[in-house]
């Protein structure tokens, strides 16, 4: 049996270069493996938790398809889906609900943060303003992964935990009913993480970004941004001295980061080491911001894409709820 891969990724941002690099670049090369056979979907129902903008929720999931289709996800060959257009996946949501602890959700890091900003504050209620769907996260993250048996799932390091809260309550309802979940693993991949323009990691949260398929033009204006310090054109400059170099490693291979390096020795401006940098990342940018904006241009093929997915993904999902509920005892009667 070939191992299944799965991740999802929440659709309330444009992806980043961060993104690409960390997750986007090597779960296209992953799928690619022979051995394997990938799911990837679009976290729509995770994306309304936190983002209360339908407009953006709706941009944002058509932004993020377009992207992985562009970057080179094959949905022949992949399953490629919305979490919406997949009720399996609510269903089993209530009744893995039904099978987690409540204790396990307090012990959640987006809960005990919310609650913590609650403390700090001064408020009284420890859960003042927080929403069952927060508080839920993980319960759905597990119903995402358990619906489809996915044996590896590659996700950013702050989402470990909740790998194993769903091994957890997948352990609960084997122990208790029957064998039906695969208890799956996280894969936290070894890439650079990108700083952004401000020096703290790259991420949507801190507004920080260089998004992934900007123009030409301001993609440059971008790199322009990223924090250097004063040294003149002609002084030596080392590869810790500013995030431009790990940004350039990510795009560039061996032999010319070393050249870089040692132009940077020799003296190389910053604003000339920019240019290098923002040319390297738009000549493997280029090809794929093409067909990104072709895709964009045309999101009616992009929704046809998504519900050949859904079709593959819940004739699949549909065989394991329908064990699921036989082990429960929610079955016909007759
Ligand atoms: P953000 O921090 O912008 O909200 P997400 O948390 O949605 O990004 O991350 C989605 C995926 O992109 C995760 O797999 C994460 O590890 C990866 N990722 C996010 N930011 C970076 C970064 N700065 N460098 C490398 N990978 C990143
Ligand atoms: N919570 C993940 C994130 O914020 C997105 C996600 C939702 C996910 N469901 C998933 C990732 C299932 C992997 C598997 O990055």
């Amino acid at each position: 049996m070939k191992k299944r891969v799965l991740t999802g990724v929440t659709t309330t941002g444009i992806p980043h270069l961060g993104n690409y690099v960390g997750a986007i670049r090597p779960a296209i090369a992953a799928s690619r493996q022979p051995d394997s056979e990938s799911f990837f979907f679009l976290a729509d129902y995770h994306g309304i938790i936190k983002c209360h903008d339908p407009e953006q929720i709706h941009a944002s999931t058509l932004a993020v398809a377009a992207t992985w289709l562009a970057c080179g996800l094959d949905p022949e060959q992949v399953t490629f889906y919305r979490q919406s257009d997949i009720p399996e996946i609510l269903e089993l949501n209530w009744i893995l609900t039904c099978t987690c602890a409540k204790g396990l959700m307090n012990r959640a890091h987006a809960y005990k943060a919310a609650v913590q900003e609650n403390t700090d504050k001064g408020i009284d209620d420890p859960d003042h303003g927080i929403e069952m769907g927060l508080y839920c996260y993980p319960v759905l993250m597990a119903a995402d992964i358990l619906m489809f048996n996915a044996h590896d799932v590659p996700v950013g390091r702050d989402q470990v935990q909740h790998l194993e809260m769903t091994r957890d309550i997948a352990g609960r309802f084997n122990h208790r009913f029957r064998e039906l979940f695969v208890l799956p693993e996280a894969v936290v991949g070894e890439e650079a993480i990108l700083t952004g323009l401000d020096g703290r990691k790259m991420s949507k949260s801190y507004g920080n970004t260089i998004p992934l398929f900007e123009t030409e033009k301001k993609l440059q204006k971008s790199v322009n941004k990223i924090v250097t310090n004063l040294k003149e054109p002609g002084e030596p400059k080392t590869p810790d001295e500013s995030p431009l170099f790990e940004i350039y490693q990510a795009f560039a291979d061996e032999a010319a980061v070393a050249e870089f390096t040692a132009q940077l020795a020799d003296g190389l401006a910053w604003g000339e080491a920019k240019k290098i940098v923002a040319q390297t990342i738009n000549a493997e940018l280029a090809p794929l911001r093409e067909r990104y904006n072709e895709l964009i241009a045309a999101p009616e093929k992009i929704e046809a894409i998504l519900q050949a997915g859904a079709s593959k993904a819940r004739a699949e999902a549909r065989l394991l709820l329908d064990q699921v509920r036989d082990a429960l005892g929610v079955r016909r009667l007759g």
